[in-house]
């Protein structure tokens, strides 16, 4: 196949467009290069590259010439960020998957939406389906909620062959330090404070990004047109469980590294996803949380490259913004 992969230089697209190219698909990139987006992600990786935005049509159009179908993983995806500042969030999610669906109704062109377990909310015991009503709580799950109702519209109004493929928390290779797991490692081997909000006791649901990413072709090439897939991670932990493995992993000391700081607004208490919809199409999760962890750590460690111009960056200032205040 020749797919149009957006968002493709974040850090779930990038790891879908390895195993996809390594698999034989043609792959084109759009990609806005916000914060997040990074080309050295795609290192190495044979892959054309259309640097522009999926609410810029002539980008849009350049980028979907000549393909078979559309993967689209382009999002602003962390939940501080929208809190702090909405409007890109509104932006991409809602502008930019409508002009993306538009033109792949153009073109006739399969569609997949790459969504997430937070349209769901929280889910106290149990696990969501499929038809589970959506209840998002943050701008981010709000926006991306906003857009699956988009895509869902254009199967039933327009009979665009479309997907959505809703994952939990990923973690793993070439994830911006933002997001939990990242920023715990890398604060740990520098011995600085790991932020935990709250009481720590929120529950995320862990899948391993190479996981999603195989997931995700396969709804891409087995999936009912029109139909939601759920894949979610095999274990689910509590946030302060999974800090004190990654001080066990790093090394230092539990007492002076981890700090309790003020909640997340809204902050969902527990994610869990039921599979079996995904697991009918053939797929599985193959990495457990203990060793996808110890993967991704010595990722951390050993991909210094990857993560210094980061850290000494636009990151800085973002993280004195969300944290000064908190640590004190
Ligand atoms: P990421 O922030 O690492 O990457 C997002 C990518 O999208 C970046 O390359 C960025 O430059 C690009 N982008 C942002 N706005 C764009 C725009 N307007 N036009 C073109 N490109 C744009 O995100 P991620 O964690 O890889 O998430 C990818 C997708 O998977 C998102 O849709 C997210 O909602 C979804 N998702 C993420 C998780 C998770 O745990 N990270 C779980 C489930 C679903
Ligand atoms: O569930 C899927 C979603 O997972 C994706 O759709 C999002 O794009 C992705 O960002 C992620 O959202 P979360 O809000 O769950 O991830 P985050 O890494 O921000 O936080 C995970 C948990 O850790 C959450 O309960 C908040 C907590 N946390 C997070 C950070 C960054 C802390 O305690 N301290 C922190 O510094």
């Amino acid at each position: 196949m020749k797919l149009l992969v957006c968002g493709g230089a974040g850090f779930i697209g990038s790891n879908f467009v390895r195993i996809r190219v390594a698999g034989g698909d043609e792959v084109v990139v759009l990609d806005k290069l916000t914060y997040a987006g990074r080309e050295e992600n795609l290192k190495g990786v044979e892959h054309t590259f259309v640097h522009g935005a999926i609410e810029d049509p002539s980008k849009v159009a350049e980028a979907m010439d000549g393909v078979d179908a559309v993967v689209n993983f382009a999002a602003e995806t962390h939940v501080d960020r929208s809190i702090a500042d909405p409007m890109a969030f509104v932006r991409t999610h809602g502008e930019g998957t409508y002009i993306l669906l538009e033109a792949a109704r153009e073109r006739k062109l399969r569609y997949v939406q790459v969504s997430t377990d937070e349209v769901y909310g929280s889910i106290a015991e149990g696990s969501f389906t499929e038809e589970s009503p959506l209840a998002p709580s943050s701008p981010y799950s709000a926006t991306k909620a906003g857009a699956d109702l988009l895509v869902g519209s254009y199967f039933d109004t327009f009979g665009l062959e479309t997907l959505i493929c809703r994952g939990s928390n990923n973690y793993g290779p070439n994830q911006y330090p933002e997001k939990l797991i990242p920023l715990m490692v890398l604060n740990a081997l520098h011995g600085d404070k790991l932020p935990v909000y709250g009481d720590g006791l929120n529950v995320r649901n862990w899948l391993f990004v190479e996981d999603f990413a195989r997931g995700i072709g396969h709804v891409l090439e087995h999936g009912v047109a029109g139909e939601v897939y759920n894949v979610g991670g095999p274990d689910e932990e509590t946030n302060i469980t999974v800090v004190k493995r990654i001080v066990a992993a790093v090394g230092g000391s539990e007492d002076e590294l981890i700090s309790y700081v003020t909640d997340r607004p809204g902050h969902d208490r527990r994610y869990s996803l039921g599979s079996e919809k995904v697991r009918a199409l053939g797929w599985e999760a193959q990495v457990r949380f203990a060793e996808g962890l110890d993967r991704t750590v010595a990722w951390y460690r050993d991909n210094a490259w990857w993560w210094e111009p980061i850290r000494s960056g636009d990151y800085r200032e973002y993280y004195e913004r969300q944290y000064g205040t908190k640590l004190g």
